[in-house]
């Protein structure tokens, strides 16, 4: 890839990263435009645009509507499972997000300080996202499906003021209801909001308590009525905390900058999602993802197109057709997914019959993403829609692609299990044990060399250690993704899959910690220790093993305690984690300082007979497994 328009693009980036990003910059309105560009100064810490001030939201909402785009759809709210369909215009849009920021004014939210979001997809959410970032207050969405536990350990760390949250959630086969999860996970945190918002909503409504206040009272009241007026922030200042899971039960939480943010969502847009202002994109994920955050809510919005939000399934609300009646009944020109909806859409329509009752004429290309793209998928859907199939890579640490096929730059050719090349910005390279560069076509540690571009995370919330240490100290100099894999001979990168134990179940990253930690909170429970395999629909699905405390009788009393156990998970982590197969084992596969041999037992899990590290302890007891984990 040594000519063309994404070759140009990519070498200016990286020959100039100043002038690129300078260049990018003036797509956003600033209060105060930057005269620095990176401040590369205290390395291995960068900072974007650090003199540089706006307001996210005013870039989101409000200039759109100075910019004469008030009548324009911002926002399409389809809920299949609720049976409601709602368009918001940019102006009303700014009139909603106006309100509530006024009244978190009002509940005494300024500047700085935190608010956790934990809601389904209704429009209250985005709405709030926005509120928070109009009066510079830092939110922190928890996606609804996890269970107290998680949301426990992200209030603990936000240390937020308010909460704002619903009376439920509404999934396809039943209605959950998130507000005792809510009270668990904050009689578990020693952190106490102020106060809780609760959107009531009519298919459970919930009970209020002391501490919370029902959002319509909350919309309705005098600092609601005032409003507030976008608050100018730095460009360094924080946009939102959005945690993620490592391997230990404590989550991470990414620190998104805001003019960083800003300005790379709005380059990636048009660069890299083919869409312009006017237009729409159809993201099928959920706001409490990074892929949620940044191409339901505010890539979309930077760009002054229309984003739908959809609350429902991709199989099932009603049928496998949902997605086309979306993209023909909006005109959406892009829709981005994970693949594991599209293995969900193939298992139950494979002839894909659906797509004759829909009009797509005006669709023009399919993004898939939060999971490796296995080429079967790919061949299918590109053969079914007939429009491009993009694979790109990315991390909520990222905040937007560091892979993909720059389609409104050049479109390249398509190479199945690839997501294309590296974007604008991003230094990939791979590297071995020592931190050399490897070979074309060789595996090793997809790393990105520092600086990485605006929008990625400068550190973690109030820790830039746990920073250092988790994804900077392997390779001085180096980011480390966690994915491992290679670049072919073209440039092309091939992710492979994680390094680490980080689990990914239905594009849905989760922690091997958490669910271990939920299981050992068993009283039978000795020792544990979970495991992700391959799975045809869902990508991969956790599997535990349990090592019962002595005197505990596994024959008798297995099967009780295997039920309890999933059960426990679930109430602990959320039903999102899909734990299904628990085994109950004489012990686990340790090296000799005690590390459980995690990766060893997930390869022959999924078929593989991988090489017995030299620093087993006893090999007798992976031996015992290995019937166990085939499944023979
Ligand atoms: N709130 C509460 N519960 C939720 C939830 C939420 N926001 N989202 C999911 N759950 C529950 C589901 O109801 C389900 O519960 P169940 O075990 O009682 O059925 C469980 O969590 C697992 O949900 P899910 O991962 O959605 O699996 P599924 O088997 O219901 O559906 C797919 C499978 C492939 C259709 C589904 O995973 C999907 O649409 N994936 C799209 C991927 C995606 O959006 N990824 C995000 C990153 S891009
Ligand atoms: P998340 O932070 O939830 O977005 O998950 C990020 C992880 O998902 C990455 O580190 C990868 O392991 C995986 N992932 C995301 N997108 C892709 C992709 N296109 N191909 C392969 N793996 C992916």
């Amino acid at each position: 890839m040594s000519t063309g328009a994404y070759f140009d693009s990519y070498q200016a980036s990286l020959a100039d990263p100043s002038g690129f990003w300078k260049e990018a910059a003036q797509d956003i309105d600033w209060v105060t435009p930057p005269t620095q560009i990176l401040d590369d100064a205290n390395p291995p810490f960068y900072r974007w645009f650090p003199d540089g001030e706006l307001n996210v939201c005013f870039n989101a909402v409000d200039r759109h509507v100075h910019a004469g785009r008030g009548d324009q759809a911002a926002i399409h709210y389809d809920s299949p499972v609720t049976g409601t369909k709602l368009t918001i215009t940019y102006a009303e849009l700014l009139e909603q997000v106006k309100a509530v920021a006024g009244g978190l004014r009002g509940l005494g939210v300024e500047k700085g300080d935190r608010v956790v979001i934990y809601m389904p997809m209704v429009p209250e959410a985005v709405v709030a996202m926005l509120a928070c970032a109009r009066i510079g207050a830092v939110h922190s969405v928890v996606f609804g499906g996890f269970a107290p536990q998680e949301l426990a350990a992200r209030i603990e760390d936000a240390a937020p003021k308010v909460i704002l949250s619903a009376s439920c959630g509404v999934e396809p086969s039943r209605v959950v209801k998130y507000k005792p999860f809510l009270d668990e996970a904050i009689h578990r945190s020693e952190h106490k909001p102020d106060r809780c918002v609760i959107l009531q909503r009519e298919q459970e409504r919930a009970e209020l308590g002391e501490r919370d206040l029902d959002w319509t009272d909350f919309i309705s009241g005098e600092a609601a009525r005032a409003g507030a007026d976008p608050v100018t922030v730095k460009g360094t200042d924080p946009l939102y905390i959005l945690y993620t899971s490592g391997t230990t039960g404590k989550p991470k939480g990414i620190y998104r900058d805001s003019a960083g943010y800003a300005v790379a969502l709005r380059w990636s847009m048009g660069n890299l999602y083919d869409v312009q202002p006017g237009e729409t994109m159809f993201t099928a994920s959920d706001v409490g993802w990074v892929v949620g955050h940044s191409y339901i809510v505010y890539g979309p919005l930077l760009a002054g197109a229309t984003t739908i939000l959809y609350e429902g399934k991709p199989i099932g609300t009603p049928d496998a057709g949902a997605f086309w009646r979306v993209i023909s009944e909006y005109d959406v020109v892009s829709c981005f997914t994970a693949p594991t909806a599209f293995r969900a859409i193939k298992k139950e329509d494979s002839q894909a019959e659906h797509l004759a009752r829909y009009d797509l004429s005006g669709f023009r290309t399919l993004y898939l993403a939060g999971e490796r793209l296995d080429p079967d998928t790919y061949e299918w859907a590109s053969s079914k829609l007939g429009v491009p199939v993009i694979d790109n890579w990315w991390q909520t640490e990222t905040g937007w692609p560091i892979a993909c096929n720059p389609k409104g730059i050049e479109m390249l050719p398509i190479k199945p299990g690839s997501p294309t090349v590296a974007v604008p910005g991003y230094d990939v390279q791979v590297l071995d044990g020592e931190g050399s560069q490897v070979a074309a076509g060789v595996e090793g540690a997809i790393c990105i060399k520092l600086p990485m571009p605006p929008g990625t995370l400068p550190t973690l919330w109030q820790d830039d250690e746990r920073y250092v240490a988790s994804y900077l100290s392997a390779y001085p100099g180096y980011y480390l993704t966690g994915d491992g894999g290679y670049i072919d001979e073209d440039g092309y990168i091939f992710v492979m899959g994680r390094t680490d134990d980080v689990l990914n179940v239905a594009g849905h990253r989760l922690s091997t910690g958490s669910i271990e930690a939920a299981l050992a909170g068993h009283e039978a429970v000795a020792e544990c220790a979970v495991i992700g395999v391959k799975d045809e629909l869902k990508g991969q699905v956790p599997r535990a093993l349990v090592v019962l405390k002595s005197g505990i009788d596994g024959e008798a009393q297995g099967e009780r305690i295997r039920t309890e156990l999933v059960a426990r998970v679930r109430s602990e982590v959320g039903a999102v984690a899909a734990l299904h197969q628990v085994d109950i084992v004489k012990g686990l596969p340790k090296t000799r300082s005690g590390k459980i041999l995690r990766k060893t037992m997930r390869e022959i899990a999924d078929g593989g007979s991988p090489a017995v590290p030299a620093t087993i302890e006893d090999v007798s007891v992976l031996e015992a497994l290995g019937p166990v984990l085939r499944g023979v």
